[in-house]
């Protein structure tokens, strides 16, 4: 299948690479400030996603029988930082690619957050249960899933992903990888104990968009996450005794949302996904926490540190 994908350097993006190319799809992928390589791409092309001629013109001459859009401002606080940048990537993006795979009948895949749910509930959130976003990030998440659904209905799904671990092209963007960077520069990272996410990877999260490509049956909005809901504190906790790190050489500063007051207002507090249809329907397998650590490698930079504890 020729797949056109958006956001080829992002930890979401370089993974969906890999995977698609090892199926023989042929991906071409679409990167904004990246130089370097991206493996698994047939075709790499810079692009400045916000023009959206441009845009036009790449869809148009490269007729893909799929888009897969993982670009996005994917940093709640970097949206707060520059909302307009973040609307053009996050909202009017996908709805231009929605109505381009409209008009070309192509498949679309489209990356929605957790964190469109306010994160109240004691109970996993089910597709059904109502969105209720906190923060502009969250809100635009939710703006595109209804514009991508009104331009494709035929043809898009989105997915509601969860915080996504793994190795990234830059090895700065994932969960680990920004827990060495910390600890290599001698800071202790703050870690919340009573907020609750439910991980899995993006390399993961790839072989199941390449799952449902493949499929005929499956449009709309789904939820995708790992096996377990954990605390940051349990994942940053379990991320060092994988690596064998010591408390002092790896130190983490439990913090709670009750000691601060941002945190009520801009992070939901525990957001567990109910994976129902597609779990038990796929076969890409739901990942379990330790499935994860075993994927992770020590960031290059960090790597002097490492040895040096
Ligand atoms: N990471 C998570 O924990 C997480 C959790 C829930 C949902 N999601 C969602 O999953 C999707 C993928 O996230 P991710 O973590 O893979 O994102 P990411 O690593 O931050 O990558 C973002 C991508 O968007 C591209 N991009 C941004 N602005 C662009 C522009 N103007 N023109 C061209 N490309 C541009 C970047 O390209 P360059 O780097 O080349 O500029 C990069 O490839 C997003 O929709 C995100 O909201 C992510």
């Amino acid at each position: 299948m020729k797949i056109l994908l958006t956001g080829a350097s992002g930890l979401v993006g370089s993974a969906f690479a890999q995977a698609a190319t090892r199926r023989g799809h042929h991906v071409i992928g679409l990167v904004g400030a990246y130089t370097g390589n991206v493996p698994g791409l047939a075709e790499k092309r810079p692009l400045d996603l916000t023009n959206e001629a441009a845009l036009t013109a790449v869809v148009l001459e490269t007729f893909p029988e799929a888009i897969v859009n993982c670009a996005a401002v994917a940093e709640p606080g970097q949206c707060d930082a520059d909302p307009a940048r973040a609307q053009a990537l996050n909202v009017a993006l996908p709805e231009q690619l929605a109505r381009l795979a409209h008009h070309l009948s192509a498949k679309l895949i489209h990356l929605s957050s957790e964190q469109v749910f306010d994160g109240t509930s004691a109970e996993a959130y089910t597709v059904k249960s109502p969105v209720k976003p906190i923060n502009l990030y969250a809100r635009q998440k939710a703006e595109s899933e209804r514009l991508v659904l009104a331009a494709a209905p035929a043809l898009a799904i989105t997915l509601r992903v969860p915080l996504l671990s793994g190795n990234s092209l830059g090895a700065q963007r994932s969960i680990h990888e920004r827990l060495f960077a910390a600890w290599a520069a001698g800071q202790t990272p703050q870690v919340y104990t009573d907020e609750f996410r439910q991980p899995c990877t993006a390399g993961n999260l790839a072989e199941l968009m390449v799952e449902l490509l493949e499929r005929n049956d499956v449009r709309g909005v789904f939820h995708w996450a790992g096996a377990e809901l954990l605390s940051r504190h349990e994942i940053a906790r379990r991320i060092r005794t994988h690596f064998k790190l010591s408390d002092s050489a790896a130190p983490l500063a439990a913090i709670t949302r009750a000691g601060d007051p941002r945190a009520a207002s801009k992070r939901p507090a525990r957001l567990g996904l109910d994976l129902k249809p597609l779990a038990g329907v796929v076969k890409t397998p739901l990942e379990t926490f330790a499935a994860q650590l075993d994927q992770f490698i020590i960031p290059p930079a960090c790597r002097a540190w490492y040895f040096s504890v």
